[in-house]
């Protein structure tokens, strides 16, 4: 293997500082966040669906991790048409996931540990079974109920085409007709807009009604004690006044990874290009609803938080969500699209500090959730644009594990090397792969259905977390019993074969987060080491006392002998005594 030339101390030490450490200030401004997706995480009655007490249980775990806080993805009452993302009831468990009281004793066991609790709001849509929507479908057009959603009457002399061109996210048209009643006027039945699934009618935000609900929502959880909200489509709640046709197709993963910057007048920041910029998204309306938000997360003791869940880009159209009197923080989802690319990586580092900086907001760093192909499987693809971020198919190329797993090893270093706040979602600390061959009569993700499968969906990153190796389920449960199944690789991956092993992935990532904490990573300041700041093959920069050195080129990087190795994302290899980072491989170092 070829190797570069050795680097000295020097070298490692001179740098240019582009962040300024921040001045200690509240929990979330440098958390470690971990997602939890209750019904892939652990269950706990043996159904073969996680649950609350589920989470509970597993509280030990999630503190031993190192993290500071958990998000969980919805939980509510719920028909679960898009697991859960469809709320028949704000206020309420779903008896899938257990009850109220499971709630207080999952939040009250969390703060026991002194891990905060973020729960998940979906303010874009509620669930076709909410009674909101019930009542509207019962009432006339024009009613106060109706208003609380988007009705209205179709085009065409018969009223039989839909209000306008807009395309679902999930895949079909963004509108449905309502079956035919007697009191139909003469354009006849109406229809009503959802963005996402049918089951998932759009509120209407120009409505006073909606915002009082929604905030008397806040108000609930509040009272109950979380300590804050992420935010679902946080750039969708507001339309475009007389929502105009719109040719494009809104996407939330577009995937375009060297596509141009969305808005033509904004400069290159490394943007992916899913900039969203259609009539249903990223309205100047939305910022009223969340400064008037920030005002009633302030009434409450404790530093709660906002968390906006908006494709948005380029990332000063992100920045501006996250002003001082708006939201807390924004996933920075330029950062999860941005290619195994040093040159890319360091863009993409470099602008989300600067514009996140300007604005006073942490910057925060995410390479997998809910909705995308894990990064260690999209690390493993030939190419990673496309749909394949949303999902894989048996019959679409599939991703190299092995490649995959030390890539996403070595992003995870370099991700948890970055100053702000990191989000990381369950069983990425195991280092799992999607599921990337569910057969069909499995998969559930609406997107599946609504585009007859053209689109594989996102049950293959849902899949049960495997917890007891070879045990039946792989210890997801009592019973054995998942809901989706289990890849064969999961029993070598699963928790209780990692745990206090030298070299794997769980280990990796809690040496990283305690030196983290240690070292004071998310408040410090960042300098890029200028020896490597133009290279086409490294990432690195000076972090408080840490030197981060991530390889993403194919020649090994030598290494000074003096440099203390705190952590790799694999083995360093020796020639002549001299020590070189591998390709694909990141390390932490003392220099
Ligand atoms: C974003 C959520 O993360 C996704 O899972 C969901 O399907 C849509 N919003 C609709 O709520
Ligand atoms: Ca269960």
């Amino acid at each position: 293997m070829t190797r570069t030339p050795l680097l000295t101390i020097d070298d490692l030490t001179a740098g240019t500082l582009v962040h300024t450490p921040a001045a200690s200030g509240e929990w979330w401004r440098d958390a470690v966040i971990y997602q939890v997706y209750p019904r892939s995480f652990a269950d706990g009655n043996g159904d073969g669906i996680g649950d609350l007490p589920g989470v509970t249980a597993k509280l030990d775990h999630l503190k031993q991790l190192g993290v500071d806080a958990v998000w969980l993805s919805p939980f509510y009452r719920s028909p679960q048409k898009d697991a859960g993302y469809d709320v028949a009831d704000y206020r309420d468990i779903d008896p899938l996931f257990g009850t109220l009281a499971d709630f207080d004793e999952m939040l009250a066991g969390a703060h026991e540990r002194d891990l905060k609790i973020i729960v998940d709001l979906v303010p874009n849509h509620s669930s076709d079974q909410h009674v909101w929507f019930q009542e509207a479908l019962a009432a006339a057009p024009g009613s106060a109920a109706r208003e609380r959603y988007m009705f209205r009457d179709g085009r065409g002399p018969a009223g039989d085409e839909p209000p306008n061109n807009w395309q679902s996210i999930f895949g079909g048209p963004a509108w449905t007709r309502l079956t035919p009643r007697s009191d139909d006027g003469p354009l006849g039945p109406q229809w009503y807009l959802h963005l996402f699934d049918t089951s998932q009618p759009d509120l209407n935000w120009e409505n006073p009604e909606v915002r009082a609900e929604l905030e008397d929502v806040l108000r609930f959880w509040l009272d109950r004690g979380v300590d804050g909200f992420r935010v679902d489509v946080a750039h969708g709640m507001i339309k475009a006044p007389g929502l105009p046709d719109w040719d494009g197709r809104a996407a939330m993963v577009e995937g375009t990874v060297d596509g141009p910057a969305a808005n033509a007048a904004e400069p290159d920041d490394g943007s992916t290009g899913a900039g969203n910029q259609g009539p249903m998204f990223d309205q100047d309306g939305v910022h009223e609803i969340y400064r008037s938000w920030h005002g009633v997360l302030a009434e409450y003791p404790g530093d709660r938080c906002l968390v906006a869940e908006a494709w948005v880009e380029p990332l000063s159209r992100l920045a501006r969500y996250v002003r001082p009197d708006e939201m807390h923080q924004a996933f920075n989802f330029s950062f999860l699209t941005a290619p195994w690319d040093a040159a890319k990586m360091r863009t993409v580092v470099d602008v989300s500090l600067g514009t996140m900086d300007a604005v006073g907001a942490p910057t925060t760093w995410v390479l997998s959730n809910h909705d995308v192909v894990r990064h260690a499987s999209r690390f493993g693809l030939a190419e990673i644009g496309g749909r394949q971020l949303n999902g894989i198919a048996a019959t679409d190329p599939q991703p190299d594990a092995e490649l995959g797993l030390r890539r996403a090893r070595a992003a995870t270093l370099l991700m948890l090397g970055l100053p702000g706040s990191a989000y990381l979602y369950q069983g990425e600390e195991l280092g799992l792969p999607d599921h990337t061959a569910l057969p069909a009569e499995v998969r559930q993700d609406p997107s599946f259905f609504r585009t007859d499968g053209a689109e594989p969906g996102r049950d293959g990153c849902r899949v049960p977390l495997p917890w007891v190796g070879g045990a039946p389920g792989n210890g997801f449960g009592p019973t054995g019993k998942t809901w989706l199944p289990q890849p064969g690789v999961y029993a070598d991956l699963a928790a209780d074969r990692q745990y206090g092993v030298a070299g794997s992935t769980y280990e990796m990532y809690r040496t990283a987060l305690e030196l983290r904490r240690a070292e004071k990573i998310g408040t410090a300041g960042l300098a890029w080491v200028d020896a490597l700041a133009a290279s086409p093959d490294v990432v690195s920069f000076q972090v408080s006392g840490v030197v981060v050195v991530s390889n993403l080129g194919e020649a090994a990087l030598t290494l000074p002998a003096e440099a203390e190795v705190l952590v790799a994302s694999g083995d360093l290899t020796t020639s002549d005594g001299v020590r070189a980072v591998p390709s694909d491989t990141t390390v932490w170092l003392r220099a």
